[in-house]
């Protein structure tokens, strides 16, 4: 097995993000250095405690360091996704009680990092030089930060591996805009500036990764993870039903985790992205030409995935996350 990449993933724990967390701490190919908080599904104070959830489910006490992030966006008022990943983030699990009237799920106390998210990634870029991987899996204003406050250090990021956008798909918040990007499209767009090696994870291949009711029933019971799997997801699962007409639920966040260091997963094609901060209807449109060649005659700035190979995908993550 080769040396395990070093990544830090930038969550706004909502419950495909928990997933997410999930499949990272599960992958061999991995090295988690530290886990940071962001607002955009949930508030960044909840996200931070949804992390130490998800890893108190895995059994894991002295898990990667957890840092508390940014509250909002960098220009837009924060807008929440309550009605997909409930008023916790987590679909309502941290209001389940046990016979004995205990809690089900309660974060552990006193492992929140000191430093803040956006130190923490300076921190880890400045300690791993051209080793890391940043996978932001919620809006893009942590990385954004770092970015304004240390643009020279950040470009020894080896990659950033994110999960946004929506390119020949229809959005998610509009017609054309994906949630993380509609979150804090400022942010995307200096992220899509900085000179960082990008991958793009967007809705055209995230809404092919479908984790069917089917497989989280079969499991349920196997093990306390996926017992969590289930409880979490009811909600979401749901949402889906009503607004997606999906029997399950998509797993965007997990696959960014997958492609990060399986890209035999994914098809991908290189282009200049670039997002839409100024329009009324298409704020937080990613917009690039992913002909090939391009017609438009600019530098690539990234790599977007276009295809999806989805039943590997769901087998990899239902072994390792619910098997
Ligand atoms: C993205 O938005 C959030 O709701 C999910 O966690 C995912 O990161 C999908 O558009
Ligand atoms: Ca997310």
């Amino acid at each position: 097995m080769p040396i395990p990449r070093r990544i830090i993933l930038d969550t706004d724990t909502g419950v495909d993000d928990a997933l997410a967390i999930l499949l990272a701490m599960r992958s061999p190919e991995l090295h988690v250095e530290a886990i940071t908080a962001v607002s955009g599904n949930t508030h960044v104070d909840q996200a931070v405690r949804n992390i130490l959830i998800t890893l108190e489910t895995l059994g894991i006490q002295d898990g990667p360091p957890v840092a508390r992030g940014e509250e909002k966006p960098l220009v837009k008022p924060l807008f929440l996704a309550d009605d997909v990943h409930g008023g916790d983030g987590l679909g309502g699990v941290t209001r389940l009680i046990k016979p004995d009237g205990a809690h089900l799920y309660t974060p552990p106390e006193g492992r929140v990092s000191r430093v803040s998210a956006v130190d923490l990634i300076l921190d880890l870029v400045g300690r791993y030089p051209d080793e890391l991987s940043l996978v932001p899996v919620g809006p893009l204003t942590n990385v954004a930060k770092a970015i304004i406050k240390n643009p020279v250090r950040m470009r020894k990021i080896r990659e950033i591996v994110l999960m946004g956008g929506a390119f020949r798909v229809y959005g998610n918040m509009s017609p054309v805009a994906e949630f993380n990007i509609f979150v804090d499209p400022h942010a995307a767009q200096i992220v899509c500036d900085a000179g960082i090696p990008l991958v793009f994870v967007p809705l055209d291949v995230t809404m092919q990764a479908v984790l069917t009711a089917a497989t989280i029933d079969r499991y349920a019971e196997a093990n306390r993870v996926a017992a969590f799997v289930r409880d979490c997801t009811a909600h979401y699962v749901d949402f889906h039903r009503k607004r997606r007409d999906v029997d399950g639920c998509f797993l965007h966040d997990p696959l960014a985790v997958a492609v990060t260091f399986g890209e035999k997963l994914v098809r991908m094609t290189s282009a200049r992205v670039n997002v839409e901060t100024a329009g009324d209807l298409t704020t937080g449109m990613t917009v690039a030409d992913l002909r090939s060649p391009s017609h438009d005659g600019l530098s690539p700035n990234a790599r977007v995935c276009v295809d999806i190979d989805a039943p590997a995908f769901t087998q990899l993550f239902t072994e390792r996350v619910l098997a």
